[in-house]
């Protein structure tokens, strides 16, 4: 297992001046960003010096089970601002490219469809918005998750990564639906399409890996 520390990384998104998410908002967002990494990285150390022979296993209160599961909160804290900041900073505008090509001809209504559907499923959801490419059929869905370790499924690969939790935008907008509606639209001002193109490439050349098992479905008698 992968137990190597891992690390903040900076992001272009912090040497720029966004359209509608203050600087301010950035930083102090960038500040539990560090501090999910500061945890993975203590669970990771706890997880590593437990003595498996001993240590307790309960499902009502241990700490195996406790470390275990905030754990996953921590680790996806991590990997979900690593996208969410990744993919700021850009140009906006309208979804283009692979992401346009696959929502267009699987999404009913298009990419038009989709654009409504993400700021419904933004004010649906109390922590994130994943849009996540699913590596066993190829589509793409968004996913609502109130905390980062609820609930995406597995096999998805995150594609786009939209945070809603008010930290994201009480500064500039104030926590009210309105404000969190404004916000959402300043996030889409600022995404980088290109970078969701890069994270959706990864995903298919994944899937054409996958496929290559060669599990197929069974042949049907006639
Ligand atoms: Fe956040």
């Amino acid at each position: 297992m992968p137990w190597d520390q891992i690390k903040t990384r900076r992001f272009p998104a912090f040497d720029k001046d966004l359209d509608g998410i203050s600087r301010q908002t950035m930083e102090d967002h960038y500040k539990l960003y560090e501090g999910y990494v500061k945890k993975t990285n203590e669970c990771r150390k706890i997880l590593d010096e437990f003595d498996y022979s001993e240590v307790e296993g309960n499902q009502v209160y241990s700490q195996l089970r406790a470390v275990s599961v905030d754990y996953t909160f921590a680790l996806l804290g991590y990997k979900n601002h690593d996208l969410y900041f990744g993919h700021l900073g850009g140009d906006g505008g309208e979804p283009h490219g692979r992401f346009a090509e696959l929502v267009d001809s699987e999404f009913h209504g298009g990419v038009e469809e989709w654009s409504a559907s993400i700021r419904k499923a933004a004010s649906a959801a109390r922590g994130w918005v994943m849009v996540g490419y699913d590596l066993n059929d190829g589509s793409l869905f968004n996913y609502i998750m109130d905390t980062q370790n609820l609930w995406a499924v597995y096999n998805m690969v995150p594609v786009l990564a939209l945070d809603v939790y008010e930290h994201a935008y009480v500064r500039d907008y104030g926590a009210t639906p309105d404000g969190r509606k404004q916000y959402v639209e300043a996030f889409f001002r600022n995404l980088d399409w290109n970078h969701v193109n890069r994270q959706l490439a990864q995903a298919e050349a994944a899937k054409e890996g996958a496929d290559r098992s060669g599990a197929r479905e069974p042949a049907h008698a006639s």
